[in-house]
């Protein structure tokens, strides 16, 4: 049987996660979200996958050392059997543990175009260094902050006059639309992988 769950890690408003739910339910993504996992109690998208009615698991993660919450995270992993794991704004860096597991299988997305501005707020290095492109990006994660090989790139153009907030909103609207096609991507090169 082909395996099409995906696992969805989140930290924080899940608007992405939201995304490749909505292109399930059009029927534009075949996928099934077996689990969303925040590290974050509070984090508006696990309430937003409660609402859906799918799997919504709390793992919090303060005051647990890295490779300690990371062996957590694989196991409860483990118990969904996902295909991939889509990390949607999960604010945490990965340690081997997680890649050993699921090597190749994890998939990031980050709003600027990698290798330009990978970390924190992509969006205003963008601005402060003065490109006039930026977008975003959906790759494979390996271990390193925002790095691995690219699935998908779209392209924003920076405005005059543009802030942090606005350039973060229209490529925001992009993200949302090359994860999913990025994860249908790979569950075919996953499929035709092993058959
Ligand atoms: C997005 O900008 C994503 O690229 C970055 O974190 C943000 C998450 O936003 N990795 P959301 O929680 O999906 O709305």
């Amino acid at each position: 049987m082909e395996n099409r769950r995906i696992a969805v890690l989140l930290s924080g408003r899940g608007s992405n996660f939201v995304a490749i739910h909505d292109a399930i339910r059009r029927g534009d993504l075949r996928a099934e979200i077996c689990c969303v996992i925040s590290n974050v109690t509070d984090a508006a998208g696990l309430s937003r996958a409660s609402e859906f009615g799918l799997t919504a698991v709390c793992l919090p993660s303060r005051g647990t050392e890295r490779t300690e919450y990371d062996r957590m995270l694989v196991k409860t992993l483990r118990s969904f059997d996902p295909a991939l794991v889509c990390l949607a704004g999960f604010m945490r860096i990965l340690s081997p543990e997680i890649l050993k597991e699921y090597t190749g299988r994890v998939l990031n997305i980050h709003p600027a175009l990698l290798p330009s501005f990978p970390g924190l707020h992509a969006q205003r290095q963008a601005l402060q260094y003065g490109v006039k492109i930026s977008g975003c990006t959906v790759h494979i994660a390996d271990e390193g902050v925002d790095t691995g090989p690219i699935l998908l790139q779209r392209a924003v153009e920076v405005l005059e006059g543009d802030t942090e907030e606005t350039l973060s909103a229209r490529i925001l609207e992009q993200e949302h639309q090359i994860y999913w096609r990025a994860i249908d991507l790979m569950l075919a090169l996953i499929s035709a992988a092993e058959t």
